[in-house]
């Protein structure tokens, strides 16, 4: 099903503030990155507005700023070793509770933030959730140095794709890393053998593969109704 982008944003939002209301006092609060996480902080900031008093650690740069101009007092990753909670969007989830990440292009700081969090909740309309991953593409972060090298390996190895451009530039993320999104194949039947296969490549530092990780999927329905998604594995 295809949503036009208004009942999207309204979805978006509505996890967002259902997110937020999650949120304890005294938590370190881990940010994600995207237009339903943009969400998510927006509500967020409302309730510390009202007295919730947390502290924060951002997957981007971008969050963080809206996050502390809203009020929040955001810490550098490097002064925090493990996370209460990281409310975080997804470009696709499995029934395995596999996701695709980095449409946004944060998918690093994502990964080492989701990664050290005791608790994930990932907000997505209904959109999101799919049978097998791939339709969205895959975004994979290389490095810079020698990336038409990496590009070269990575099509030897059947996984063809664009470097993503912002201004007629390469995209540069917030580590000063590229972005490679593969759009062919078109689906990940195993993702963790495509994950492990390219990371092995010299200059590729990370692929928008997320799994393995403590997530709780909280999910805008198209009807209207905000719920967490019950698990599909046991
Ligand atoms: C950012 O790099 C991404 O992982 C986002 O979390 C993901 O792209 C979802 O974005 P939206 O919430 O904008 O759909």
């Amino acid at each position: 099903m295809t949503l036009n982008p208004q009942t999207q944003a309204e979805l978006k939002r509505a996890v967002g503030r259902k997110a937020a209301a999650l949120v304890r006092d005294g938590m370190l609060v881990g940010l994600g990155t995207g237009s339903t996480a943009t969400f998510f902080i927006e509500h967020l900031i409302e309730r510390v507005r009202e007295g919730l008093r947390i502290t924060a650690v951002s997957s981007s740069l971008r969050s963080a700023d809206q996050a502390r101009q809203g009020g929040i007092k955001v810490l550098d990753m490097n002064e925090v070793t493990s996370i209460d909670l990281t409310v975080d969007g997804a470009d696709e989830i499995d029934p395995q509770d596999h996701m695709i990440k980095g449409g946004g292009g944060a998918l690093l700081r994502e990964k080492i933030v989701a990664s050290s969090s005791h608790q994930v909740i990932i907000i997505v309309d209904e959109s999101k959730l799919v049978p097998v991953l791939g339709t969205f593409g895959l975004p994979i972060e290389i490095l810079p140095f020698g990336y038409q090298a990496t590009i070269h390996k990575l099509a030897k190895l059947g996984y063809e794709g664009s470097l993503r451009m912002a201004n007629q530039q390469p995209f540069i993320t917030d580590n000063g890393h590229y972005i490679f999104d593969i759009h062919s194949p078109k689906t990940f039947s195993n993702p963790s053998q495509d994950h492990n296969r390219m990371i092995a490549l010299a200059g590729v530092i990370e692929t928008g593969f997320f799994f393995d990780l403590p997530i709780q999927v909280l999910v805008g329905y198209y009807d209207g109704s905000v719920a967490f998604r019950r698990s599909q594995h046991g």
